[in-house]
């Protein structure tokens, strides 16, 4: 038996379900049961009745998953799997700037810790921010945190008062504008599309910008076309399996020379391999304290209901 095969079979006998975000290898998004956004992915944890959940991930996006579950076992196949957008907002540092601002609601993108999701009152991901945003009282300021530049977008989309954390993300910073735009002239007729976490001038130059689901569902609406992809490779994958005709191309970051695309460091440190060992031995597992996941839940639970 393959390992593919190996995981269905254990997968069965241990009745464990495994989520994938679109940033993971190939082969990992080939033996998930359901590969999505961040949003998509809580909400599958949030409703799923398997006693494991395999989180094929990043560790905030298994740690929700734990909030959301605390009586299951929750698996990351490398427990060093970070984000460098999350470790931009210490909770020590973002519990200063709350207690300094009274009166504000305070918005935090999905990537950041369980102790600052206990801090926050509404947790977004870049699929509903806007629709977080504004279902907050238009008098009412708001503490947008850790993502400046998804913060930057949604504030001039709702002209709200917004105080931004200074947090971004590594791989959505490093396109590079010249590139992006030489290989726009290159390409005549193509579409950039673009994730929110890159800087503005990158946004600036997309027909569409929105989540990693977001852009699969604006390919999928455009079949025959040609799209400037400015997001994490690994999202390519599903995009081309979902829409044979468009033609993709990776987006240039600034230092890359070679293969021309941006992966993320953390996301592929899950292998097949890792992911398999982490579900035979069950480990290692995510766990979060009592005391923090109880205030952790509340805005996680208030995005998925005003998500419905
Ligand atoms: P999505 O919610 O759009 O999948 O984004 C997650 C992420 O980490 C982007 O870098
Ligand atoms: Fe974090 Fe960026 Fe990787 Fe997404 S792509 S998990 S925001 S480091």
């Amino acid at each position: 038996m393959d390992l593919h095969q190996k995981i269905t079979e254990l997968k069965k006998q241990k009745n464990a379900v495994i989520l994938a975000h679109y940033y993971q290898v190939p082969e990992i998004q080939e033996v998930a049961d359901y590969v999505g956004d961040s949003l998509g992915l809580s909400q599958k944890a949030a409703e799923t009745d398997a006693e494991i959940i395999v989180f094929a991930g990043v560790h905030f996006m298994a740690e929700t998953a734990k909030i959301l579950n605390p009586n299951k076992k929750v698996l990351l196949p490398d427990l060093m799997a970070g984000c460098s957008l999350a470790d931009s907002c210490p909770a020590d540092v973002f519990r200063k700037l709350v207690e300094a601002h009274p009166g504000y609601t305070v918005i935090t993108y999905v990537n950041c810790s369980a102790e600052v999701k206990a801090l926050s009152d509404i947790i977004c991901t870049s699929s509903n921010a806007e629709k977080i945003v504004n279902s907050v009282p238009k008098d009412v300021p708001i503490i947008f945190a850790p993502d400046k530049n998804l913060g930057k977008y949604i504030q001039k989309k709702t002209r709200r008062k917004m105080l931004l954390w200074d947090g971004a993300c590594i791989v959505h910073e490093a396109f590079s504008i010249d590139k992006l735009l030489k290989l726009y002239k290159e390409n005549p007729g193509s579409k950039i599309i673009a994730h929110p976490e890159s800087e503005s001038h990158i946004l600036e130059t997309a027909t569409y910008v929105g989540s990693t689901a977001g852009m699969i569902d604006y390919v999928k609406k455009h079949p025959s076309e040609k799209f400037i992809v400015a997001t994490e490779a690994g999202i390519l994958h599903k995009m081309q399996q979902q829409v044979p005709q468009a033609v993709l191309i990776p987006a240039p970051a600034e230092e890359d020379n070679t293969c021309a695309c941006s992966e993320c460091a953390f996301m592929k440190m899950n292998t097949l391999q890792k992911l398999y060992d982490c579900l035979l031995n069950e480990s290692p597992q995510i766990e979060v304290s009592e005391e923090i996941r109880k205030k952790a839940i509340l805005p996680i639970e208030r995005m998925l209901e005003l998500s419905k």
